[in-house]
């Protein structure tokens, strides 16, 4: 029976900066953990979900071998349960969704995880490419196109669309600044799963920590140390000036910076997928549900400019306009990114509507996690409005683009 893939709760764990409080936390362990979370908070039998379908970018080391099935394991859930792991690159966990939503709306599953992870400090990025990196890609491939890293991609539309130094680091303070209004406002609380970091570095030097208590109810480990609860990314102390004194990041007189690029961090995200005839049977409340996704693909050498042809077409398959979408959140990959998004969708006005509650370059762009992290900000966002509809896009490396027109209900 086809049905409607309802979204039932979509959750994260706080982001941790490279090397901060969760590099202490296995990466298939911290997918556990918010795994673990979703359900609990639900109070949802673990044995009752049928798959989960896990992005993850660098599947190597803890984050090799299914990590998805490694997290369904390690959070001591049946057997029964099953698990793929995803790579779409950046679009990684929202490609989970698109799997979880069209397998529910097909009538092959009824109720699916979409999630994410990527532990980037302990498994760095780049890390499974092999001794040779880029040279070792086919030469085929290589004859073809010119293969760069994406924060090259990123200097080349802020060249090409003509995006000066100063708004590219305006865009980036302003990231900051809206990421700090939310944690300050209290706006990522209902989101975020704390995670046990054990005696992880770093704690107790965080600001807020969560007060004791297990993780979650009937199914969860007990912590056995300290719960990590907020991000700790975002910069208080970032200014105008700062940003302008940083160092080109990518090459000598480019404009692109480590304040303008999605900062390297670690985390993790989960959404709830449901048929609506299981979401009824197990009287799950579902908070919203994918109205449609879409795909892009782009030139590979520019690579993170699809996210308006890959928004058209998730509009168009809503049957949805812009001005219909109260809320949109595209990922911070690098700030050129965003601003050449705006400018080629048409939302240069609609500025205040886009990621308002900051991004990856004051949150962190966990890879495989951002897709199903953005989704559970979308939602939340958009309760908080009392608004219907909002979008999620991401750009994706190799070039392309991946977004979802969520509906809340
Ligand atoms: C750009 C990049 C190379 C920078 O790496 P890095 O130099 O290790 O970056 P850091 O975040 O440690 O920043 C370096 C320094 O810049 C300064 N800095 C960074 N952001 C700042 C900000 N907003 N305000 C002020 N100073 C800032 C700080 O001095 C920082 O050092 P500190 O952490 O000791 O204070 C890296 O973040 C990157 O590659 N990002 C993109 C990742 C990516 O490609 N993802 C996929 C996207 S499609």
């Amino acid at each position: 029976m086809t049905s409607h893939p309802l979204i039932v709760d979509a959750v994260r764990s706080p982001i941790g900066k490279r090397g901060g409080t969760l590099s202490s936390v296995r990466a298939d362990e911290l997918a556990a953990q918010v795994l673990d979370g979703l359900v609990s908070r639900q109070g949802l039998d673990p044995g009752a979900v049928q798959d989960v379908q896990m992005g993850c970018v660098t599947q190597i080391g803890e984050q090799a071998l299914n990590v998805g099935r490694m997290a369904v394991l390690i959070a001591g859930w049946p057997e029964t349960v099953c698990a793929a792991t995803i790579d779409r690159q950046c679009g990684s966990s929202m490609q989970a969704c698109l799997n979880a939503a069209s397998a529910i709306q097909a009538g092959h599953l009824e109720l699916v995880v979409a999630a994410g992870v990527e532990s980037m400090s302990r498994v760095p990025m780049g890390s499974n490419l092999g001794s040779e990196g880029f040279a070792g890609f086919s030469s085929r491939l290589l004859d073809a196109w010119e293969i760069v890293p994406q924060g090259i991609s990123a200097e080349v539309i802020a060249e090409e669309w003509d995006l000066s130094r100063e708004q590219l680091d305006a865009y980036s303070l302003e990231s900051h600044r809206r990421a700090l209004d939310a944690i300050a406002a209290g706006r990522f609380e209902e989101e975020i799963v704390p995670i046990d970091v054990g005696d992880g570095p770093g704690v107790a030097a965080l600001g807020r920590e969560a007060a004791g208590g297990p993780v979650g109810g009937a199914t969860a480990v007990e912590p056995r140390g300290t719960l990590f609860a907020v991000d700790e990314t975002p910069r208080a102390d970032t200014s105008a000036e700062k940003l302008a004194a940083l160092p080109p990041a990518f090459k000598p007189d480019g404009r692109i910076t480590a304040g303008s690029s999605s900062q390297i961090v670690d985390g993790a995200a989960a959404v709830l997928i449901a048929s609506e005839q299981r979401a009824t049977e197990l009287g799950l409340e579902p908070r919203g549900r994918f109205a449609s996704f879409g795909l892009a693909g782009v030139d590979p050498y520019r690579m993170l400019h699809g996210n308006p042809q890959a928004c058209e077409r998730a509009l168009a398959r809503a049957g949805l306009r812009w001005d219909d979408m109260s809320v949109i959140e595209v990922n911070e990959a690098f700030a050129s990114v965003v601003l050449q998004f705006a400018r080629d969708a048409g939302l240069e006005e609609r500025m205040g509507d886009v990621n308002p509650n900051g991004g990856g370059i004051s949150l962190g762009h966990p890879l495989g996690a951002t897709g199903a992290r953005i989704t559970a900000t979308l939602l939340n966002e958009l309760e908080r409005r009392a608004a219907r509809y909002g979008i999620a896009s991401m750009c994706i490396g190799q070039g392309q683009a991946i977004a979802a027109v969520i509906e809340r209900f």
